[in-house]
């Protein structure tokens, strides 16, 4: 029997995070062995928003390739590749600009927040508005079944749904409905400041941090803000601290400890700064260790990223023309 296809990208405007890493990056990593995994770095969408300053965007293509292969994601095992690699994406792009409604991309919530939120950039052009239909595009020009994503990706997942169904009930049934697949635990990992960990807050912990950077980072961290004293109790549950401490800490009995004494105002959160910033560096040796290796090789990340596209390239070929004759501009084969 063949495999489900999954597949999921990064933009390349920073490093990697926290937010990341249990957001999704231990989805990707589990769902490699069980999918035909394609994993790609999404550089026409960092484009969308940085097209004034593209001139960090393929330094950061470099680095996340690293980052996801120091990660565990194995080159051999999945297929990671660049968009710009892959221009179809660009064609079905333009066929999804013909059944999708404007009102539909006016509506998307990450839309209507980042044009009120983010000042420092123009983001009135046309690329940046049909940021979401790329990305349907992306999905669905592998006919992908699966995509893990953090929870803030669900709205764009709903959206490529829908335009599949347009799609399709206008062309006829081809391309592939997919479901999104979000994390139980880390689906929204907290930043420092206790707002969701992104790279535009300032309040992101990279995996790439040295060990000094992550203890500067996490004793700088908010706790629950209605601890003033040591004396008043705590509530874990609304504390970033104790929430990224879970994910990090090898021994539940400790988490269960740290939690017992914040919430009876026995210790103090200084001492538990201390001992969450120890687990944290632990948790990231063996990836610390695994990056440094890889950034050994010069021309490794573009040698993985050119043999993805080798392998993606097939398929992409094939959906392509596909789409071609169902809209009609080539004869059905
Ligand atoms: P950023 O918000 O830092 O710009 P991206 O938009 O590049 O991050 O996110 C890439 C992937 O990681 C997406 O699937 C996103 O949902 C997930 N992700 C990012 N930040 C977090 C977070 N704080 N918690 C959980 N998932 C996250
Ligand atoms: N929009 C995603 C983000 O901001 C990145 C992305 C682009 C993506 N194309 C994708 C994610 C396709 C999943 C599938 O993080």
């Amino acid at each position: 029997m063949t495999k489900k296809r999954t597949l999921t990208g990064y933009r390349p405007t920073g490093k990697l995070h926290l937010g990341h890493w249990f957001g999704n990056l231990q989805n990707m990593l589990r769902l490699q062995h069980e999918y035909d995994a394609y994993y790609f770095i999404a550089d026409w969408h960092a484009l969308t928003s940085d097209w004034q300053d593209p001139s960090r965007i393929r330094q950061y293509s470099e680095e996340m390739v690293l980052d996801w292969c120091a990660a565990g994601l194995d080159p051999d095992v999945c297929t990671i590749y660049r968009q710009s690699d892959v221009p179809e994406v660009a064609e079905l792009t333009l066929y999804f600009t013909m059944v999708t409604p404007m009102s539909w991309l006016e509506r998307v919530p990450s839309y209507k927040e980042q044009r009120e939120q983010v000042t420092d950039k123009d983001l009135g052009n046309v690329g940046f508005f049909l940021y979401p239909l790329l990305q349907a595009a992306d999905i669905t020009i592998v006919r992908a079944d699966a995509v893990p994503v953090g929870e803030d990706q669900l709205p764009h997942l709903e959206l490529t749904r829908e335009i599949v169904r347009r799609f399709n009930n206008t062309y006829g049934d081809y391309l592939v409905e997919p479901q999104a697949i979000v994390p139980k635990e880390g689906a929204r990992v907290p930043g420092t400041d206790g707002r969701k960990m992104s790279k535009s807050y300032g309040n992101a912990i990279f995996i790439s941090d040295t060990p000094d950077e992550i203890t500067a980072k996490v004793r700088a961290m908010l706790t629950d803000p209605a601890r003033k004293l040591k004396t008043d109790p705590g509530d874990p549950d609304i504390c970033p601290l104790h929430q990224i401490h879970k994910l990090v800490s090898p021994d539940p009995g400790d988490i269960a400890q740290w939690d017992a004494c914040c919430r009876a105002a026995e210790c103090g959160c200084v001492a538990h700064k201390t001992k969450m910033a120890e687990d944290l560096v632990s948790y990231l040796a063996g990836f610390r260790a695994k990056r440094a290796e890889l950034a050994a090789k010069p021309g490794y990340a573009w040698e993985v990223l050119e043999a993805g596209a080798e392998r993606v390239r097939p398929v992409t070929h094939e959906v392509v023309e596909k789409c071609r004759e169902l809209v009609g501009v080539e004869p059905k084969a």
